[in-house]
């Protein structure tokens, strides 16, 4: 009879480890390495702090993206909100809120997520370019993780027919299609497809500072990346090739899907359920 209890209790609880483990909520690290204060948009928001928030230099967050959550995250630029979070910024904004309820105003690289089975992940410059970002699956299991975004920054190397400018400084670089609204830049009409629109003058000039990016709306193949059971973050002003670290299940993930440190974490779950089993069986 107590045996019977206990093999039920050992099958419950190496169940719950096994299941927590293997469902893995997706745990999302926001990272300024910007000089300047940052402050992330988010929507839909409600799992990442209302949807906006300040993020000094060098500081970073973490948030819990719930099943299915499928949105986009960018930053907003030079912002100036009152106590109650009434304001606007110099780019990236959403309406007058420091908590964005919709979409940000172009132009503003984004970072855009749907998170399924797999995950689909991207970099987009197609509505310009605002702060230089990246996005890095860590701990993923298959699939291609690779970091997603900017080595550089675009706002230095802007043309300036696109560039806008506060003063002097350029604080963003629009895209060209917003600028010159042709169906060639727009990939409209004739160019309505992956075969017709090509590359440009214009985004071959957002490539090179972001290549893993899209630079136009059919740049998919080196763009779009499908991950399974990773963990992002999100890093503003980083290299793609920066090492960056997140904490997932209280251990430290670094650099990417480190399979052989996941092999070693799953033999200690097994070691520790089977003596888990030996003392409740004795
Ligand atoms: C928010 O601030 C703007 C100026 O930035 C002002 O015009 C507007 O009236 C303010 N709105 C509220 C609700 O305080
Ligand atoms: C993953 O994506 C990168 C960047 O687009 C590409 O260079 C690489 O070949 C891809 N790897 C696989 C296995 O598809
Ligand atoms: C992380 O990756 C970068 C570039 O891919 C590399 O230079 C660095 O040495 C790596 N760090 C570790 C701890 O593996
Ligand atoms: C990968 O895992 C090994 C242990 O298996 C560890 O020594 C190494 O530091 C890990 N690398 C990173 C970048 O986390």
């Amino acid at each position: 009879m107590a045996t019977h209890i206990r093999v039920i209790i050992f099958i419950f609880t190496s169940s719950v480890i096994l299941l927590k483990h293997s469902e893995g909520a997706r745990i999302f690290t926001i990272v300024n390495q910007c000089n300047e204060m940052v402050w992330p948009g988010i929507t839909p928001g409600d799992n990442f702090g209302g949807g906006g928030f300040p993020l000094k230099s060098g500081q970073s967050i973490v948030f819990t993206a719930p099943v299915g959550w499928s949105g986009r995250i960018w930053g907003r630029s030079g912002c100036n909100f009152d106590s109650s979070g009434n304001g606007s910024c110099e780019t990236g904004n959403c309406g007058t809120n420091l908590k964005c309820a919709g979409s940000g105003e172009p132009p503003a690289t984004l970072a855009e997520f749907t998170l399924a089975n797999p995950d689909f992940y991207d970099v987009s410059l197609v509505d310009g370019f605002n702060l230089p970002m990246s996005v890095r699956a860590v701990n993923g299991v298959s699939g291609n993780c690779s970091t997603a975004g900017c080595d550089g920054d675009l706002r230095d190397d802007c043309p300036s027919e696109l560039a806008v400018k506060v003063g002097k400084r350029t604080v963003a670089c629009r895209s060209a299609c917003d600028v010159f609204n042709t169906d060639e830049y727009c990939c409209r009409g004739v160019h309505g497809n992956s075969m017709t629109c090509q590359p440009t003058y214009y985004s071959k000039k957002f490539k090179s500072v972001c290549p893993t990016a899209y630079s136009y709306a059919y740049d998919d193949p080196t763009s779009i990346f499908t991950c399974f059971g990773a963990d992002y973050i999100i890093t503003f002003c980083a290299g793609r090739k920066q090492t960056v670290c997140t904490y997932h299940d209280n251990r430290l993930i670094c650099n990417g899907s480190n399979r052989s440190f996941e092999f070693v974490h799953k033999l200690l779950l097994f070691m520790i359920s089977s003596i888990l089993s030996l003392w409740l069986l004795a």
